[in-house]
């Protein structure tokens, strides 16, 4: 068995997003849809898209188009065909005869749908073909969400159901949780009916949707887009569909019914063109106001529009499950509202949903990007606590049975619908050695791991600790959170800028540049294993490791400059010594210094391996992955291949021009001041690159060290963290989550 020729029919969003992840894991697609226009209309917005769902742009023609009458041979070779077309059952039926008599035997049909049970989907369906149909729900966006779902029945070949887990997993990417014929399957069942209490609730509780989703969000693990922005996310038209399949699904027992009532507003809104951001806006919008660009919520009572508020929760960034629930005013009372339902709600689809409940936290993460799942809220909150907090347990076999046993921790295995020894099953086990309030350090094998732990792992003073005191053993550094890191915390920096602490700013940035120069020259092997955003600071720690083992998502570079400040915890030397390896820098020594002035002076980034080779910010040696979860064992296997006779590189040293090539790229600076592209601050910024990249009061003859360059980084940054320009910009940014444009 192998899939090596793959037809999606239906060109929809979801049709594309399957062909485009095909296609990154080099597999040849096909897409058929009613007409071909359709079809090459849908191929030119893959290649269009934002984020991108290509990982490799010039691949794009390993994606056919077609159509469904002139091309349907195509679907004789194919290994798999993928049906994702409208949701429409007899649509769908028409399409499996007409599959049936075409393909080839032993291939393998799927359906995308999300709604409709796979007996139903199969109802007219042959016994050999049904043998070979199963259902592959995607999440959308396809590249970016983890989740799939493999709905399966008796009749199916196992061997074959377990191969396509296998292929979906190692080629595509992604986290595969068999799952059984029920409606909504996992994810969605338990995801939608959380998305519902958190809006029914709000409602009922008097709360503002800047409200509902200031606590439905971080403070519970939970993206910051909570559920309303959600809402608007997926489309509040779409979520109705949704909704009236699982009321006409469900038996009238179900609790979702009771929070799958059509709302007016929401009715309204579907009916007015306020779908969300696709249509005029959502639960949010964006309004001009005197040239303008305003956010604006709706208010729930009267569905007026207003600008939207800023909510303080008062609580600090790390706060407690329990102590979120457990508060005694209407944010508390929320929280526990939504969480203890929640929780509630998924322990009741023990065993008939699924037997495992690790598989209803996992799939919440994969499909939903939360932290934990329902489960482990029970399991942090303590089982006892939450009994005593709550008496509707009258029906929940699940709950009760753990209450009755007494104990308060009951988990398991994690991720057990992998094989994979993955982050989150090793650290399970792991002995955690040492760990402050940002990273944890863990014993793996003969390595060790360091995991950071802050918001969106933004890295202070005691993740530079954390990787100083591991780098003692081979380390690797991974983590399950969404993000890589995204830099320096400049919530940590700007606490300073306000005391004017200018000397403890300098510390910490001189103990950033020290400890990754020791992780480059320690005598141990150290391994980045990036997902997610990998971006300034965070780039700083990939491009000083020996290896990076990044995953196929990454997005990887260093946009200091957007925030006024330059990288100095190593970046810009370190980009400078990897351009200065070339053949064009070894003939003209003015090369390197102007090709990264301009990588970080506009901030470049990528956002895969493959865009990230161009620019250097990886190499060669370095490895792309599909499956995020094969991150760490794919970097314990290169630490044994690599550890034997493993010697740390030799230091550089740099001749540089000084004012010669400096002159060039005020040149540039003045240039783009003149077309108005940068501001007189930019031009400062610019300034301060240009003085370290041209390695400052020097000649070709001089030779820098290292340490030379690591100080010309860290004085170009103090003096810009001084500007009330750049501290304005680093302000807007951390309030907004967004840099300021020019
Ligand atoms: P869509 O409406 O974006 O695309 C459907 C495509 O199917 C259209 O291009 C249409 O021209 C084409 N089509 C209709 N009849 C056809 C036929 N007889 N032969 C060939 N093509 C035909 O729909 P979307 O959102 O991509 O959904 C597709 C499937 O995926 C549905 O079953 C849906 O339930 C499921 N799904 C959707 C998700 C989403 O977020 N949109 C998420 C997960 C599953």
């Amino acid at each position: 068995m192998n899939i090596k020729n793959v037809v999606v029919i239906g060109s929809g969003t979801m049709g594309s997003g399957i062909a485009a992840q095909l296609c990154n894991a080099g597999v040849p697609v096909t897409l058929l849809d009613l007409k071909t226009e359709i079809s090459e209309k849908a191929k030119k917005k893959i290649f269009d898209s934002r984020p991108p769902l290509l990982i490799d742009k010039s691949k794009i023609d390993n994606i056919k188009v077609g159509n469904i009458e002139e091309n349907f041979d195509l679907v004789e070779k194919a290994d798999w065909i993928v049906e994702a077309v409208v949701e429409r059952i007899d649509i769908k039926h028409n399409l499996y005869e007409k599959i049936s008599k075409a393909r080839k035997q032993n291939s393998i049909i799927s359906s995308n749908t999300s709604t409709i049970p796979l007996k139903v989907l199969s109802a007219k369906m042959s016994k050999e073909d049904k043998k070979d149909f199963c259902i592959t729900h995607f999440f959308n966006p396809v590249r970016y969400m983890g989740l799939l779902e493999i709905v399966s029945e008796e009749i199916n070949d196992i061997k074959k159901i377990n191969f396509l887990k296998n292929f979906c997993e190692e080629n595509l990417g992604k986290g595969v949780i068999i799952c059984k014929d029920t409606p909504g399957f996992l994810g969605n069942r338990v995801g939608v009916y959380a998305m519902q209490i958190a809006m029914t609730e709000a409602i009922k509780m008097d709360l503002s949707i800047e409200e509902a989703d200031a606590i439905f969000g971080r403070p519970m693990g939970i993206p910051k887009t909570g559920v309303f922005g959600l809402y608007d996310l997926i489309g509040i038209d779409l979520m109705a569909d949704v909704l009236k399949s699982f009321i006409k699904e469900l038996p009238a027992s179900d609790v979702f019914h009771e929070v799958a009532k059509e709302i007016p507003l929401v009715k309204n809104l579907i009916e007015t063109g306020y779908t969300g951001r696709k249509g005029k806006g959502g639960f949010y919008r964006m309004n001009k106001q005197d040239g303008k660009k305003i956010l604006e919520a709706i208010n729930l009572k009267n569905g007026k529009y207003l600008p939207s508020k800023k909510i303080d929760l008062n609580i600090e960034e790390k706060v407690s499950l329990k102590d979120l629930v457990s508060r005694n005013d209407k944010y508390g009372k929320y929280a526990w509202s939504v969480v203890s339902k929640i929780i509630l709600y998924a322990s009741s689809l023990i065993p008939k949903v699924t037997n495992d409940y690790n598989n209803i936290d996992e799939a919440m993460r994969l499909g939903f990007n939360w932290t934990k799942g329902p489960l482990e809220m029970l399991e942090e909150l303590g089982v006892k606590f939450f009994v005593e907090k709550n008496n509707q347990l009258t029906t929940n076999e699940f709950i009760k049975k753990l209450h009755n046993k007494n104990t308060d921790s009951f988990y398991g295995k994690r991720q057990i619908y992998t094989n994979l020894e993955t982050l989150g099953k090793v650290k399970q086990l792991a002995k955690v050695k040492k760990d402050n309030k940002s990273a944890f350090i863990y014993e793996h094998k003969d390595s060790k791991i360091v995991e950071f732990n802050t918001k969106a792992n933004t890295l202070d003073y005691d993740s530079m600790d954390a990787l100083k005191k591991a780098s003692d053993k081979n380390l690797i550094i991974i983590n399950e959170g969404m993000q890589f890191s995204t830099g320096v915390n400049l919530n940590y920096v700007m606490h300073f800028v306000k005391e004017k602490n200018w000397k403890a700013i300098e510390k910490f940035i001189h103990h950033f540049q020290m400890t990754c120069k020791q992780l480059k020259y320690s005598n141990n092997l150290v391994i980045s294993a990036p997902s997610g955003l990998a971006l300034g600071g965070g780039f700083e720690v990939l491009v000083q490791s020996d290896y990076v083992v990044a995953h196929s998502n990454i997005v990887t570079g260093l946009v200091e400059t957007l925030v006024g400040l330059i990288p100095a915890g190593g970046g810009t030397t370190n980009m400078l010594c990897r351009w200065m390896q070339t053949q064009e820098a070894k003939k003209d020594p003015d090369f390197a210094p102007q090709k990264v002035f301009d990588i970080i002076g506009y901030g470049k980034t990528a956002s895969s391996p493959i865009e990230a080779m161009p620019f250097k910010f990886l190499l060669e040696k370095d490895k792309s992955i599909m499956n995020r979860n094969k991150l760490l064992s794919a970097s314990q296997d290169l630490i044994n291949e690599k550890k034997d006779g493993y010697n740390p590189p030799k230091q550089p040293t740099f001749k540089l021009s000084g004012d010669q090539v400096r002159d060039k790229m005020f040149q540039t600076l003045e240039n783009l001041f003149k077309d108005k592209k940068i501001l007189e601050h930019g031009m400062e910024v610019g300034k301060k690159l240009a003085f370290v990249l041209s390695g400052g009061n020097t000649s070709i003859d001089k030779e820098l060290s290292e340490d030379d360059m690591y100080a010309l980084e860290l004085e170009a940054f103090m003096q810009l963290i001084q500007m009330e320009k750049t501290q304005a910009r680093i302000k807007h940014t951390l309030s907004t989550g967004k840099p300021l444009v020019n």
